[in-house]
């Protein structure tokens, strides 16, 4: 089988159960560091046959994992259909299928299912989530890879692709578009993939209050605890000094103390020059390898005085260029600053605009990326949706 023009590096095949809780997560962490992983069609259902999921997936992957785990075993496989997985050439000559014990013992796994029991396995309950993630890396070494130096991989395999690998490292992304269209998810995508390489990576927060910021991280079933554990992960909260709401107030609403740990406050946030002085002091003291989210640059322009708005967006990409420091600006449409695009060009990395587009007469969403700074600009178009898992291009 020639492993060279296969579409995705990875596929992964699970029981529907165990999606929330494990597959999401290593199907994300593995897409971090720049794999083409293919795993929703590979969510098994009752009916679904095995055999057929996993020829499908060798078809156009190079290389499959299968999570066994009670959920999994747990299926009305037939007799037929497990001999048949075990009667696979690829399974036995060229080593391409890495099972996965997710939460099941050796003497479960061999009751159940006698013909892979032994077949070289991870064990989730014997390793780390970061372990797994690493000895999948080491499996597949042979598929190329990209350069984690240069490129920033944003997890979703669509950008991805059309990027070959990730936006150059470091970028400034300006996601340009309306109220509503999927900005802060989007951005928010990108950042748990930054997480989950390690990167440390700071929410700049001006429109939200810092509850709804860690609701996204939960929807979108980030370990969000975790990366706060690891500190990698703040969230300045511009958004409750602002309005207001002290700091006793917000960690009530948040009511959990891991979580509001992460929250970082700038006294005075009206006073720019020693808004950024703090700003860059926290990332400084969490060093620049991620990617951090400024939401949005609006209500930053919004609270700068009128006589010094026509020299803000310079004095702040002055600021910034020195940090090479990787960063998405969210912007809404409606930006008072008309030459803003102009004065970031030259620290722009990309810029993706979404948009709602009438096509016969039903709305839909559409994302355009452009502007590459390495020279391969990519004008690209495609319509998106927002599901429980973020956004999803097509
Ligand atoms: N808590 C939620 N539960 C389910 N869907 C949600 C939730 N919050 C947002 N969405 C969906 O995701 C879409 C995009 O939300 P998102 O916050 O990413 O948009 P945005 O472009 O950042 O908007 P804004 O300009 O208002 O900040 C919303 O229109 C909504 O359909
Ligand atoms: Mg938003």
């Amino acid at each position: 089988m020639s492993g060279n023009q296969k579409e995705w590096d990875i596929f992964i095949s699970h029981a529907t159960e165990d999606k929330d809780t494990f597959v999401r997560s290593l199907a994300l962490a593995l897409r971090s560091q720049g794999l083409k992983v293919w795993y929703d069609e590979f969510t098994l259902g009752i009916g679904d046959s095995l055999r057929k999921s996993i020829d499908e997936g060798l078809s156009s992957s190079k290389f499959g994992i299968v999570v066994i785990s009670p959920n999994f075993i747990g299926k009305p496989w037939t007799d037929r259909e497990l001999s048949g997985l075990y009667a696979s050439q690829d399974l036995q000559d060229e080593n391409l299928i890495l099972p996965i014990w997710y939460n099941i013992d050796a003497v479960t796994v061999k009751k159940h299912l006698p013909m892979i029991a032994d077949l070289v396995a991870i064990k989730t309950e014997a390793v780390s989530f970061q372990e797994i993630v690493e000895k999948i890396l080491i499996k597949t070494q042979q598929t190329a890879l990209v350069d984690l130096r240069t490129h920033m991989p944003t997890g979703i395999s669509v950008l991805d692709a059309l990027t070959g690998g990730g936006f150059p490292r470091p970028s400034t992304l300006s996601l340009l578009g309306v109220k509503g269209i999927g900005k802060s998810t989007l951005a928010t995508q990108i950042q748990i993939s930054s997480l989950f390489r390690g990167e440390p990576c700071i929410y700049i927060t001006y429109r939200e209050a810092p509850y709804d910021i860690i609701d996204r991280f939960i929807r979108l079933k980030a370990p969000i605890e975790e990366f706060i554990q690891k500190g990698i992960f703040k969230i300045i909260d511009n958004y409750s000094v602002i309005n207001c709401l002290s700091k006793v107030e917000v960690d009530k609403c948040i009511g959990n103390e891991v979580l509001s740990s992460c929250l970082i406050r700038i006294n005075n946030p009206y006073d720019t020059d020693n808004y950024f002085k703090e700003q860059l002091a926290l990332i400084d003291k969490m060093g620049t390898g991620g990617v951090n989210i400024v939401d949005s640059v609006n209500e930053r322009y919004d609270m700068i005085k009128t006589s010094d708005k026509g020299t803000f967006f310079r004095k702040f990409r002055a600021r910034i260029k020195p940090l090479n420091q990787s960063a998405i600006h969210i912007v809404t449409e409606n930006l008072g600053h008309k030459e803003y695009n102009e004065i970031m060009k030259d620290i722009q990395g990309g810029t993706i605009r979404m948009s709602f587009e009438k096509i016969k007469g039903i709305n839909h969403r559409i994302i355009k990326i452009d502007s590459l700074r390495d020279g391969k600009s990519i004008p690209v178009e495609r319509q998106f949706s927002i599901t429980e898992s973020g956004v999803e291009i097509y």
